[in-house]
């Protein structure tokens, strides 16, 4: 922790198919030390190429057709773009510093040097040493726990691709939240966690009944120091995710129904290249929402898909419905796969299963998604594969079909078709009348909120106009508290609103907000906003300067550039 500097060794176990004398590995900021042969003795010539752009510097090692087994021994730099080091004022308990990693999408290559592409699939297993309290928890099983002397060692023993290898280590408690499933969480947090994530051994039984078995023994969530980037992230076996989703009331758990059903598509069945990228990110989409519709009824899960519909409606409007990034199949050459996460592939992915079902009905495409996980488990796959799986078993070369369904335009081109399902919910109707009246001069106590969840304030907020007078910001927060809400994605929306308005009660809220939270999908929208004003654009800059050294890399290297600083 002091160095910032995780050091090791790396022993990968090679299949050599067509006897090269060379292999090659990705690393991005690593120091390689040496490379040996399987004795680590015998030493392996080594190169380290030129930097390429995003891709980091090719490893290449000399080998023979024999070799088997290469041993790098190595360490990583400060600023490795996987991981960020906390320091203890930034966990709840302030007393130990913190690690986590973020591996995804082409990261693992800066804390192990691998072939980190996610059509390579690997085992891994490792021993972790750090300093007792601290604990250490990876995405795998954990065999062997000495606490006292901080030696932890894992397996994983299914082939994963390599953005899963996932590691943390910091002052952790567990609680079993059901049978294989359990929640690790800073102390002050675990209670509060084990609450929040109660519903997780049953959503784990709807997606077995839906898709067949869990393949991986044990689910575990991990609960984050606020300035994970992400909301959360899928790592295997133990899903990393941020403190934000624990709003006390379960309002925002879809996101693990969202991240165990990577379980199925992504960590089982994974896009070959991050051009398919929506076989993982559209299937998980539309999965999480089935187990939503299954554990809270179909009026919960269609709010869910309409919020879903508009974020996507309203990012495409800003990339330009032409834009090619708005294909489900995308071109990523030469660029930073993390162009492509956009809601596009979540949303319209989405879209496109949902017309599928809608096309042959639930049982059958019930019965079609499961065979699809049985038939490509463990493996990596392209789009096509998919569209030809499709095709054999339920389109049956009716060429009727495929073009009713328009399965073309929506994988190859780009905005939304003509055939696209639109969600529709009665709940929002409701909402939108409410808002109406308020708008038409009712006052703001007179809102009939009864029975409303925090996704009914979700949409109250987002069916506002965006411009509203001082008089109008200042009722409805004295009426229903905003400024003060729990909810993360309630507060997000009304900061966001606050800033466009120069609400200033707002202020001291957002400021200690973008002070402590570093998940990527909040704070962005938010300097973006601040930045629409030269006054903004000055305190958005007073803010982040303090605020900067508290994110993830890849926090603080998309809002670098707005800001003009760099590192
Ligand atoms: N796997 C993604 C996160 C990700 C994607 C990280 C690409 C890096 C590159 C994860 O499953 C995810 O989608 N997280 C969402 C939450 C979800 C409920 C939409 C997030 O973090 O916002
Ligand atoms: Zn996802």
């Amino acid at each position: 922790f002091n160095k910032k500097e995780l050091s090791g060794t790396a022993r990968l176990s090679i299949k050599n198919h067509d006897g090269s004398n060379k292999l090659i590995l990705d690393t991005n900021g690593l120091d390689i030390v040496s490379v040996t042969d399987r004795d680590g003795e015998t030493p392996l010539p080594f190169h380290l190429g030129d930097s390429l752009k995003y891709l980091g510097r090719p490893l290449e090692i000399t080998i023979t057709p024999k070799t088997t087994e290469v041993v790098v021994y190595y360490h990583t730099r400060p600023g490795a773009l996987a991981l960020q080091w906390l320091e203890p004022d930034q966990t709840t308990s302030k007393q130990f510093p913190f690690l986590f990693t973020q591996s995804q999408a082409i990261l693992a290559r800066s804390w192990v040097p691998c072939q980190d592409t996610p059509g390579n699939k690997i085992t891994y297993s490792a021993t972790i040493k750090v300093a007792p309290p601290l604990r250490a928890v990876m995405s795998a099983t954990p065999v062997q726990s000495d606490v006292e002397n901080g030696v932890y060692r894992f397996r994983m023993d299914k082939p994963i691709p390599p953005y899963l290898i996932a590691l943390a280590v910091g002052e952790l408690e567990y609680r079993p939240l059901g049978p294989r499933s359990g929640v690790y969480a800073e102390p002050a947090l675990i209670a509060k966690a084990a609450a929040e994530f109660r519903d997780t051994e049953k959503m784990i039984h709807i997606a077995e009944k839906l898709w067949g078995p869990y393949r991986w023994d044990r689910y575990d969530i991990l609960v984050l120091p606020p300035s994970f980037p992400f909301g959360g992230m899928e790592n295997a076996r133990l899903t990393f995710v941020t403190p934000t989703v624990l709003a006390g009331d379960r309002s925002l758990v879809a996101l693990i129904a969202h991240e165990l059903s990577h379980s199925w598509s992504g960590n089982l069945v994974t896009c070959k290249v991050w051009n398919d990228f929506w076989l993982n990110e559209g299937f998980t989409t539309y999965l999480e929402n089935r187990i939503m519709e299954e554990l809270y009824g179909k009026d919960f899960a269609m709010m869910l898909s309409v919020l879903g519909y508009h974020d996507l409606l309203e990012e495409m409007e800003e990339m330009g419905t032409n834009s090619p990034d708005t294909r489900l199949k995308l071109s990523l050459e030469g660029r930073d796969p993390d162009e492509g996460l956009t809601g596009v592939p979540y949303e319209k992915g989405r879209l496109f299963l949902t017309l599928l079902e809608n096309a042959f009905g639930r049982q059958k495409w019930d019965a079609f998604l499961k065979s699809y996980f049985d038939k490509y488990a463990f493996q990596a796959i392209t789009t096509e594969d998919f569209l030809n799986y499709l095709n054999q078993q339920l389109i049956k070369g009716n060429q009727e079909l495929q073009s009713l369904l328009m399965i073309n335009q929506w994988v190859y081109e780009s905005g939304l078709p003509e055939n696209c399902p639109i969600p529709e919910s009665r709940e929002f109707a409701r909402v939108e009348r409410e808002v109406e009246k308020w708008l038409n001069g009712m006052p703001a106590i007179k809102i009939n909120s009864e029975n409303w969840t925090a996704l009914h304030w979700l949409h109250f907020l987002r069916s506002l106009p965006p411009t509203l007078s001082q008089e109008q910001m200042k009722e409805l927060d004295d009426t229903f508290h905003f400024t003060q809400s729990q909810n993360s994605e309630i507060l997000f929306v009304w900061l966001k609103l606050s800033i466009h308005n120069h609400y200033s009660a707002a202020d001291s809220t957002l400021q200690n907000f973008l002070m402590t939270v570093g998940r990527r999908k909040f704070v962005l929208p938010l300097y973006k906003e601040m930045i629409k004003t030269e006054k903004g654009k000055q305190r958005a800059r007073e803010i982040y300067l303090k605020a900067r050294s508290h994110y993830h890399p890849v926090t603080y290297l998309s809002i670098d550039p707005l800001l003009d600083v760099s590192g």
